[in-house]
This record gives structure tokens, C-alpha cells and sequence, in this order.
């Protein structure tokens, strides 16, 4: 059997190699703290839960492949209530995840040899689906001073005749950090000069920090009512594996992604949707903003404790639960130290090789998505183990 070119060239995933060799850690009995997926450990919210428990006696057909007409006006409203932006439901499309919102926009907006450019370091997969599409991805090179994120002088200056699109995350993953309103709406001016195409991955928006640069808890709509958002329930609201997301597209692009929805998943899950209709209660909300805090608690506990460690973060993070931290102190490279992190230490974290080139060897994804207890035990674990090199 000949298997395609771009199932070849496909790189894997690390973070998921990471965990199963965790996961296999594990059950020879190690007591290991996980701290290497980017999941959060609270779980779905009560009320959705008790939702989905409720439909067991209800039809569960195939839904519109935009999703539930009452869903897309949930989300509708709640951009309307948290981020100050009108937006109709017509112009929302719920998906298989932020990830079946990547894959239906890319898919909408790429043509083979177009070129799309991105932030190095950045979410992996988002390179691979615009590669599936035949995008040639220019990962730029960023450094601490920029926050690790693309800037219009960056992107003005990478700009070639075969660019269509600039995809960006705020925050972002590894690196927790947020593009000010001010950057979004300088890169966005740009763009719209040049006839482009802005995609803003605002998966962890509502896991910013309250005091995070520029007021950028405010979503990419608030300054460019054109861009192309994707979003999700896996993070703020704490469902990873339930695969619901959505997109957020200007009109002309709705009928399109309509089209490839339908002929691509036909639906997102009706289960998941129908229990979602419970994420946007007040007290469910007032739950998950609990749960912000408590993340901001911890961000503060690991950046104290690898300061203490003497591990440098050259980037505080400014919301989702992320820190990349420079390990290139410690002697070892960042797949090493993470090998002997797990084997000797029984902590998992997540190589910078999965992340793009530039921080490859040097840097490491800690993902803060655990109890202050685990993260202490991991802190005093680390040091031990430096201590020991
Ligand atoms: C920046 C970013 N975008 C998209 C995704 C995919 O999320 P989902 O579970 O909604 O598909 C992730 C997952 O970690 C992510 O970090």
C-alpha cells in the first residue's frame, strides 16, 4: 500500500509521545505528575454534566452542520456580554474542537503554494493542517522582547507575493502570552492593506489574566471585525475530549464553511452541543472564572519556584496555563532534560521540538494545569534533580 506524501511528512506530535510514556511509567506504579498536555484538570462543569446526563431519552440526530441554531446564539451572546462585540449567530459555526475550526477555515481559505505566516514558537498542529491544504508555512523566528509573537514590522518584512494569511494565538501555546490590542490592530491594519487574511486563535481568551498587557482580554473582533476567530470549549470551560469549538468568520465565509462542514463531518457532536447550552449560566460562568483565578494562583507558584530554581522564563505568561522556560542553564538539551526529568524525576513535561525550530533545543513547556500540591511536589522534585546534575 502506498501511503500518501503528507501522512509521511507529518510530524508527530511529542506532547502525546510524552504522555504515553508517562502513561507507561505509571503503571509500572511511579508516581508521576503530569505536567507535559495542555488539559485542563477540572473537568466539565457540574451543570454541563448533569445536562448530559439528562439527554439519554432524547433523540440525538445529525444537527445542522453549523451546529444548533440556540448554541450559535449562546455564543453569539456571549461574545456580545464578555468581549463587547456584536456579532450575528449566522456567523457562528460550531465545530469538532478549535481543531475542526482550523481545519474547515483553512480549508475555506488555502490554496496549494499559497504561503501563511506564523509565529516560531507555535501550536504544531495548526502547521500540519495548513500543510494539508498545501500551504507553505513560514514559521518566523520570535524573541523574548516580542512576547514571542508576531509583530506588522516582522510580518511587513516576511511578506512575499505568495502570501495570503497570518495565523496568530492570544495567548498563545507554549508560551502563555497575549498580543496587546495595540500589536493586533497594527498587524491587522497591515493585512488589510495588503489584501491578506488574519486568523486568531482564541482558544485561551477567557483564560487571560485580568492584568495582562494592553488590555488584551478583549477579543481580536473588538479590532478587526473581519478576522477569522476559532475558539473553544476545551480550555476555559474545561472540556478537552468532548471535540466541541467554533469558528467565528466574516458573512462570505459562512456558506462556504457550511458546505465543507457538511461534506467533511456533517455535524459536530449533537451530545456535546446539546450539554454545552449549559456552559453560559451565570453560575456556571461565575464557576469557571473561579477557576481562572486559581490558575493565576498557580502561574504565580511556578514562577516563584523557578525563579528559585534559577530557571529562567523569559516570558511571564499572560493567561492560559503555559511557561516556557529556557533550560539551555542546565547543560542538557531540552529532549534530554526532558527524558531525564520524567525517568529520574517521575515529571512530565513537554520538549520545545515540538513547538518550531528556534527554541527547539532550548526550551520547555510546562503546563500549570494541576493542583498547587502537585505543582509544589514537581518544584521540590526539580530541584532535586538540578541538584543532582
Ligand atoms: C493554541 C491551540 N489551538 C488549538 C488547540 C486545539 O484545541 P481543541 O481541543 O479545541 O481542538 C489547542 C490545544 O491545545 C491549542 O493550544
Amino acid at each position: 500500500m502506498q501511503i500518501s506524501r503528507r501522512a509521511q511528512q507529518a510530524a508527530p506530535f511529542h506532547v502525546m509521545e510524552v504522555a504515553e510514556r508517562a502513561s507507561e511509567l505509571a503503571a509500572q506504579g511511579a508516581d508521576v505528575i503530569c505536567l507535559n498536555v495542555g488539559e485542563p484538570d477540572f473537568g466539565a462543569a457540574p451543570a454541563v454534566l448533569g445536562a448530559l446526563a439528562q439527554l439519554k431519552d432524547q433523540s440525538l440526530g445529525y444537527t445542522g452542520a453549523a451546529g444548533l441554531p440556540p448554541l450559535r446564539a449562546a455564543i453569539a451572546d456571549f461574545y456580545r456580554a464578555r468581549h463587547g462585540v456584536e456579532i450575528d449567530p449566522s456567523r457562528v459555526i460550531v465545530t469538532s474542537g478549535a481543531t475542526g475550526a482550523l481545519l474547515l477555515a483553512l480549508a475555506a481559505l488555502v490554496d496549494p503554494g499559497d504561503e501563511v505566516l506564523m509565529a516560531d514558537p507555535t501550536y504544531p498542529c495548526n502547521v500540519q493542517i495548513a500543510e494539508a491544504f498545501g500551504a507553505r508555512v513560514r514559521l518566523l523566528p520570535t524573541v523574548p522582547a516580542q512576547r514571542y509573537q508576531l509583530d506588522a514590522a516582522l510580518v511587513e518584512s516576511s511578506w512575499s507575493e505568495r502570501t495570503r494569511g497570518v495565523m496568530v494565538a492570544s495567548p498563545a501555546n507554549p508560551t502563555g502570552s497575549c498580543m496587546s490590542t495595540a500589536e493586533l490592530g497594527q498587524l491587522s491594519g497591515l493585512i488589510r492593506e495588503r489584501s491578506g487574511w488574519l486568523l486568531c486563535d482564541e482558544i485561551y481568551l477567557d483564560l487571560t489574566d485580568g492584568d495582562a498587557p494592553g488590555g488584551s482580554r478583549r477579543s481580536v473582533l473588538n479590532i478587526d471585525p473581519d478576522a477569522v476567530v476559532v475558539n473553544s470549549f476545551s480550555k476555559f470551560f474545561g472540556m478537552t475530549g468532548w471535540r466541541l469549538g467554533w469558528a467565528i468568520v466574516p458573512p462570505e465565509l459562512v456558506e462556504p464553511l457550511e458546505r465543507l462542514s457538511q461534506n467533511y463531518v456533517i455535524c459536530p457532536s449533537v451530545l456535546a452541543q446539546r450539554a454545552a447550552l449549559e456552559c453560559f449560566t451565570p453560575p456556571t460562568l461565575a464557576l469557571l472564572d473561579a477557576r481562572r483565578a486559581e490558575f493565576r494562583a498557580r502561574r504565580d507558584l511556578v514562577l516563584e519556584g523557578l525563579d528559585r530554581l534559577g530557571i529562567p522564563v523569559p516570558v511571564a505568561p499572560d493567561g492560559a496555563f503555559y511557561v516556557y522556560m529556557d533550560v539551555s542553564g542546565t547543560g542538557l538539551d531540552s529532549a534530554q532534560f526532558c527524558t531525564r526529568v520524567l525517568r529520574e524525576a517521575h515529571v512530565a513535561l513537554t520538549p520545545g521540538v515540538d513547538f518550531g525550530p528556534s527554541t527547539a533545543a532550548t526550551h520547555v513547556r510546562l503546563s500549570y494545569s494541576a493542583s498547587r500540591e502537585k505543582l509544589s511536589e514537581a518544584l521540590r522534585r526539580l530541584d532535586a534533580f538540578l541538584g543532582g546534575l
